[in-house]
């Protein structure tokens, strides 16, 4: 009997120095440097070109990457009549990736060991991203899409497209830290799946497409959306234990919690939670993160022994809720951070190729002889 691996989990699928995780001891490092120092020190467009190029920019290289990013924000009116076109109760996340799969329709990138034009696909990729979540937000409620500013950060242009407000510069810095934690994690569903499709040599917008819908189900990003739809069922203290029994005994899974590498908790959700803390002090919503922490200290005497803690969805979810945010876009602002990944995985793949085509086994039967049409009623094979 062949040995069978559910899910692939333990197997290594590729050879990578983008990033690396330790799920014992809570570490996670990209390109070598621990995320808690770029939480600090860097910025979400340093780390994405920390993560395309395997090392930090000088100050003159970092200057042109944002002005790169800048110029190339605004996105083509057809993409805004694409965006239009969808039904407003759409998903955030299917509006997106149609309009990046429709990207790589505007701008051919298919000469993917091209240099030039894997820099400009990255920040075409990068720059555009925001301004469609954005737009697709706008849109559906029937207001006008908002031309990115050159002026505001990254973050801040951002919010200011959701919001037509100059965001706070606290909030602004919090959500730039947020991106730089969801920005890459080793080998992980959509990077997997991004992986795939890059390895049949697609694309970067295709790969990028594949990711975002693979992104999307609550096992994995979408996990940060299902968990303010959990606190909103629980409501209060006092129906926590009932809620959380019920959940267990059922072996349902509780959202924002578990992980495939993970066995402490996970150490982006501790930067967050941070956030979340202080947000909770500075605005009203003190009584939302007592909830959430109460949900966490229940879990963690149900089943934290047996490795079981939050993830970085649980204190993302609480935090965009905290400033605000449409709970649908959520999982398209992990994607916003996390294509800076995606696309360092790809290049990777694409500059080492080989086709993904694993093996299966073959548990169905054999030889089976074909019946015609008019016997099949009575057929009892
Ligand atoms: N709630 C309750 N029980 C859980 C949870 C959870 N969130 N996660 C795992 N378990 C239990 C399972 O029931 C199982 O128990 P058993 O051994 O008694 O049968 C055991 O832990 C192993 O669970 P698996 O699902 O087999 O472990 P896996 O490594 O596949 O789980 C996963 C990882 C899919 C993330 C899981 O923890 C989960 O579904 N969590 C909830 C969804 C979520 O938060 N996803 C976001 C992950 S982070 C990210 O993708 C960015």
């Amino acid at each position: 009997m062949r040995d069978f691996f559910p899910g692939l989990a333990g197997i290594p699928a590729a050879k990578s120095s983008v990033s690396f995780v330790d799920g014992a001891e809570g570490v996670l490092e990209y390109r070598g440097i621990r995320i808690e120092d770029l939480a600090k020190h860097s910025s979400f467009l340093e780390t994405a070109f920390l993560l395309l190029f395997n090392r930090l920019p000088t100050k003159r290289e970092l200057d042109d990457f944002t002005r790169d990013i800048s110029h190339h924000r605004r996105i083509k009116y057809r993409i805004i009549d694409l965006l239009k076109s969808l039904p407003e109760q759409g998903h955030p996340m299917d509006a997106l990736q149609a309009a990046v799969a429709a990207l790589g329709m505007f701008y051919p990138a298919h000469e993917v060991l091209d240099e030039a034009i894997r820099y400009l696909t990255a920040v075409r990729l990068i720059a555009k991203l925001p301004t469609i979540v954005a737009a697709f937000a706008r849109l559906r409620r029937g207001d006008n899409a908002i031309r990115p500013r050159d002026d505001l950060s990254y973050a801040e242009n951002f919010l200011y497209m959701l919001t037509e407000q100059i965001p706070d510069p606290a909030m602004a810095k919090i959500f730039d830290v947020c991106l730089i934690l969801h920005a890459e994690h080793t080998m992980n569903a959509s990077t997997f799946s991004g992986m795939v499709t890059a390895s049949t040599l697609a694309d970067p917008y295709t790969a990028v497409s594949s990711a975002i819908g693979t992104l999307k189900g609550p096992l994995h990003g979408g996990a940060n959306e299902a968990v303010i739809h959990m606190l909103e069922e629980i409501q209060t203290l006092e129906r926590i234990p009932e809620y959380l029994n019920q959940k267990l005994t059922n072996k349902e899974k509780i959202m924002g919690f578990g992980h495939r590498i993970y066995k402490v908790k996970d150490p982006r959700a501790i930067v967050m939670q941070a956030f979340a803390k202080q947000l909770a002090a500075d605005t009203t919503t003190q009584s939302f993160y007592t909830l959430a922490s109460a949900v966490e200290k229940h879990m963690d005497a149900r089943v934290g022994p047996k490795g079981i803690r939050p993830n970085v969805d649980f204190y993302s979810g609480i935090l965009y809720h905290q400033m605000g945010i449409d709970t649908d876009l959520f999982t398209p602002m992990f994607a916003i951070a996390r294509v800076a990944g995606w696309l360092a995985h790809c290049f990777e793949q694409y500059h080492d190729n080989h086709l993904f085509r694993p093996d299966q086994i073959y548990e169905g039967q054999r030889n089976r002889p074909y019946q015609s049409l008019a016997n099949r009623e009575t057929s009892s094979s």
